[in-house]
């Protein structure tokens, strides 16, 4: 007799809903929302009334020592004769044990890091430059760092601006920053945030090809907290061939994604003190409704139990974050197919790894 699934799987539930026709050709991230069941979806009824354009996913091929030549002709590209450049942009926060895993990852790879960090917060706040004061903990990729500072915009508290107007000014002086990088046609930029990390073979395999579409969305694994817990898919980060008509953005561009392209891991924080600047600094600080969700013993508890930090009202939530902040994950106990440089550096990381949630404290 076969044991009750703990979920039930989006084969099973999809015949019983009358939009199962919007999943075919859906990615795995859009379906994986419907892993949780009739009790959740009532809530997104609003979403189902106008289902964002379906994705067309790419299948991806790979497996370890399997030549370059033969990947491409799989994926039906072809082989080029050199590796293209590649161009890593992110605007930075304060992920500063995530972006060493970044860089160590894709170092190799990269010709490169570029980073923009503001002096304000999405929110309108001062912000320190993190990156600026421990620049020196990425002395391995110091050759290939170019850094921009943006001099962000104050917000006097209580006024009502909207934070994704501050950071599509900060998308606006990547663009800037990608051209003082010396970027050029034809080389690959992976716009992408701190912890939207690609994985090395994806990489190589879009330096290597010809042929793939020029815009291509990355399908990430999602994690929260660390990567113990696992929480389906997302869907922002994109590879560019760079071209005349390239801007950073950081939005739906293309109908083009990519399958199991790499890793996120939101809210991968050392310290206690980062998730509660991270939830009053990012886009959507809004979602701190009461002063004791920054309770350092309530964040511990949550980190624990792979709960939700914001104690959300689901039909508050974007599709995108949806995913993202849908209650208690399941712990998992894999740390196989996970960034290598987080294995090989297991001692410094191991709250990133299973067993490790419980956080520091700074002071
Ligand atoms: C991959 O190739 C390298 C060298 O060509 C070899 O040492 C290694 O054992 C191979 N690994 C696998 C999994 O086949
Ligand atoms: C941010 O940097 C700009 C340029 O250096 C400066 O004029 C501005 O006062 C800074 N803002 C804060 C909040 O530090
Ligand atoms: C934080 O929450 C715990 C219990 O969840 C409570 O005992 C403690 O007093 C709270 N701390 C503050 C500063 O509110």
């Amino acid at each position: 007799m076969a044991t009750k699934p703990a979920r039930p799987t989006s084969r099973r539930l999809a015949p019983k809903l009358p939009f199962a026709r919007f999943l075919i050709g859906l990615p795995i991230c859009m379906i994986a929302i419907f892993n949780y069941g009739d009790k959740i979806s009532y809530f997104f009824r609003p979403l189902w009334d106008k289902p964002p354009r379906p994705f067309n996913a790419l299948p991806h091929f790979y497996a370890e020592n399997v030549s370059m030549e033969h990947l491409c002709k799989l994926h039906g590209w072809s082989i080029r004769s050199q590796p293209r450049r590649v161009f890593d942009a992110i605007i930075f926060s304060n992920e500063l044990d995530l972006l060493e895993v970044r860089w160590g990852e894709l170092n190799p790879y990269v010709t490169k890091f570029v980073i923009l960090e503001s002096n304000t917060t999405f929110t309108g706040k001062p912000k320190p430059l993190f990156f600026s004061s421990n620049r020196a903990r990425y002395a391995f990729a110091e050759g290939k760092i170019v850094h921009g500072v943006h001099p962000g915009r104050i917000v006097p508290p209580g006024s009502n601006k909207d934070p994704f107007v501050l950071e599509s000014d900060q998308r606006v002086a990547m663009n800037q920053l990608l051209y003082d990088a010396g970027i050029s046609n034809d080389d690959l930029l992976i716009m992408a945030d701190t912890d939207e990390i690609p994985s090395p073979h994806t990489v190589q395999l879009m330096q290597w090809c010809d042929g793939m579409p020029p815009v291509l969305h990355l399908q990430l694994k999602n994690y929260v907290y660390s990567f113990e817990f696992r929480d389906d898919y997302s869907c922002s980060a994109t590879f560019h061939i760079y071209g005349p008509e390239t801007r950073y953005r950081h939005s739906r561009q293309t109908d083009f994604i990519l399958s199991d392209a790499g890793w996120h891991c939101s809210f991968c924080f050392r310290h206690l003190e980062d998730f509660v600047f991270k939830m009053t600094a990012y886009s959507h600080a809004d979602r701190v409704k009461y002063s004791e969700f920054l309770n350092h013993s309530r964040i511990q508890k949550i980190i624990c139990k792979g709960d939700n930090l914001f104690d959300m009202l689901p039909e508050e939530y974007t599709f995108q974050d949806l995913i993202k902040k849908l209650g208690s994950i399941p712990r998992s106990t894999s740390a196989v197919h996970l960034p290598a440089y987080l294995i090989e550096n297991a001692d410094k990381f191991r709250f990133l790894l299973p067993g490790g949630c419980l956080r520091e404290r700074l002071i």
